[in-house]
């Protein structure tokens, strides 16, 4: 029985291993992680993370060949395979801060494989990593290995929060790059030998190290590059009368450019597309191409703009005050489907409406009230750094209010910022959200689900994002 354990039980980690587990009865898969209420959690009925399918293939796995432990040493040492899958946030401190990648955790996960491995090991990139990561890992293992033969590969993952087990049962493709030598090429036949228990054999790409490392950074560019396109048409359409929909459909027609990921939204948020991009920037810049890096670091600056256009909307439209006045804010999640709210574009432009003194009323349908106020309390950076947690403001605390209702959060309020797509939020009854408002009542759609024009015969004054005002 071949044995993997992967360290790091976070939304790749997890939701990944319980898949093997599914498809390949005779692997035994342990998830290892430092932190106890993560494991913890995993081994209950309310799993850390929320995902569609996810807890049915847990329940089905678990205790029979799929672990999960804080025990992360034994499971490391008796493994195969031992898959990476901590996380790899932007450095705030020292040299590249704001860019690079933070490897520490990767670092001490290696070493501790070096410390406590004794036989031979495939060992997996799973997480994002910037180029070369691959080479530095090596040099860590192969000189303190006591002779152990440790071959690593590179295997990203390409799983979007809410369609995970939709993406990992029918994935466009699986990567693996290894090393081309004898070895390396066995390692990357035994990996792929594992996904090939349910992925068809024409859909597993290997190729060298360096190109799957990169390919995955690439990946996420360009996936962000196509949403910070859409998203700078869609201030030139407010400018010009043009609907950013119509736009969008008449664009993704030709099947060269094709209809997906074309939806402007008030900008994209997620752990990695920010994340992903500063790394490229970072490489770029110190491989001294620096026009390469201004290209790349124009979607992040895109993007920024678009929050900050979407504060300076609410602001503008609102008799340019918001001081005092209470603003509902639908939907905290960074997309619908997920509780995840990192990097969420709903912080930046909330602390942006708080910052002109509004009274907020958030409400997310899967985003607890601590969670929500741990986000407006951070610095940008600091939310996969846990140790630079602040407390809130006191004055921040009484400007933010948590409800679990739509309609408690709209009452009384002088507008509304819809900033999540959830389903939910299309059918809710804006007659009777329009009817416990302060007049006049404003809507401002970061997402483009409300149906303007019913909303503006109820009585609202309705902004969407890049359709004529
Ligand atoms: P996460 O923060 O949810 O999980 C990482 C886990 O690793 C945490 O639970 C942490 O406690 C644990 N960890 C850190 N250091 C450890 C150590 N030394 N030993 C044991 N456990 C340790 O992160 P994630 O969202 O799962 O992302 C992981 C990686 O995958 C990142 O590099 C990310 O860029 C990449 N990725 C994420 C997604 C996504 O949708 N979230 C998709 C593709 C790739
Ligand atoms: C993204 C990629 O889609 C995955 O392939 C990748 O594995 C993952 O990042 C990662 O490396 O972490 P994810 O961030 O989970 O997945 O979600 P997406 O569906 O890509 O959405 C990202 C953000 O873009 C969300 O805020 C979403 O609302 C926004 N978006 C997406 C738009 O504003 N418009 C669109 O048309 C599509």
């Amino acid at each position: 029985m071949v044995k993997i354990c992967c360290i790091g039980a976070g939304y790749v980690g997890g939701p990944t291993m319980a898949m093997i587990a599914l498809k390949c009865p005779l692997i035994e898969v342990a998830v290892v992680d430092i932190s106890v209420s993560r494991i913890a959690a995993w081994n209950s009925d309310q799993l850390p993370i929320y995902e569609l399918g996810l807890e049915e293939v847990v329940k089905q796995c678990r205790g029979k060949n799929l672990f999960f432990s804080t025990d992360v040493e034994r499971h490391v040492s008796e493994a195969d395979i031992v898959f990476v899958s901590v996380n790899t946030p932007t450095k705030t401190q020292g040299l590249g801060a704001g860019k690079a990648a933070d490897l520490a955790y990767w670092e001490s996960a290696a070493r501790m494989i070096a410390d406590v491995s004794k036989s031979n090991k495939i060992v997996v990139e799973k997480s994002t990593v910037p180029v070369k990561t691959a080479e530095a890992i090596e040099k860590i293992l192969t000189h303190n290995s006591k002779g152990i033969n440790f071959q690593i590969l590179s295997n990203p993952e390409f799983l979007a929060e809410g369609t995970a087990i939709q993406d990992l049962l029918n994935p466009d493709r699986v990567l693996i790059g290894g090393r081309e030598t004898p070895d390396g090429q066995k390692a990357i036949q035994a990996l792929k030998a594992v996904y090939a228990h349910w992925v068809p054999e024409d859909r597993i790409l290997t190729t060298n190290l360096w190109s799957a490392e990169l390919s995955k950074l690439a990946a996420n560019a360009f996936l962000a590059q196509r949403i910070s396109s859409v998203n700078a048409m869609s201030a030139l359409c407010e400018a010009t009368g043009a609907d950013v929909s119509q736009v969008s459909h008449a664009v993704g027609e030709d099947t060269r450019i094709g209809p997906k990921f074309l939806n402007a939204s008030v900008g994209f948020g997620g752990s990695c597309f920010q994340k992903d991009i500063l790394n490229l920037v970072y490489i770029c810049e110190c491989n001294g191409l620096t026009e390469v890096a201004n290209y790349w670091k124009q979607v992040i600056k895109v993007n920024d703009y678009q929050k900050n256009r979407f504060v300076n909307r609410v602001v503008s439209s609102m008799f340019n005050t918001i001081s005092g006045k209470k603003i509902a804010i639908l939907g905290f999640a960074f997309k619908k489907d997920t509780g995840d709210t990192r990097e969420t574009p709903a912080i930046d432009v909330c602390k942006g409406l708080l910052g002109d003194k509004a009274r907020l009323s958030i409400y997310d349908p899967q985003v607890t009230r601590d969670q929500i106020q741990r986000d407006l309390s951070m610095n940008k950076f600091d939310w996969d750094h846990p140790i630079h947690l602040q407390p809130m403001s006191p004055t921040a605390v009484k400007q933010v209010g948590v409800t679990w209702d739509a309609y408690e959060a709209t009452k009384d309020a002088h507008g509304v910022c819809i900033f999540t797509e959830w389903d939910e939020f299309k059918t809710l009854d804006y007659k009777k959200i329009f009817d416990n408002m302060r007049k006049p009542a404003f809507v401002f759609d970061g997402r483009n689900i409300v149906d303007v024009e019913k909303l503006r015969e109820i009585g609202f004054i309705v902004y969407s994002i890049g359709k004529p005002l």
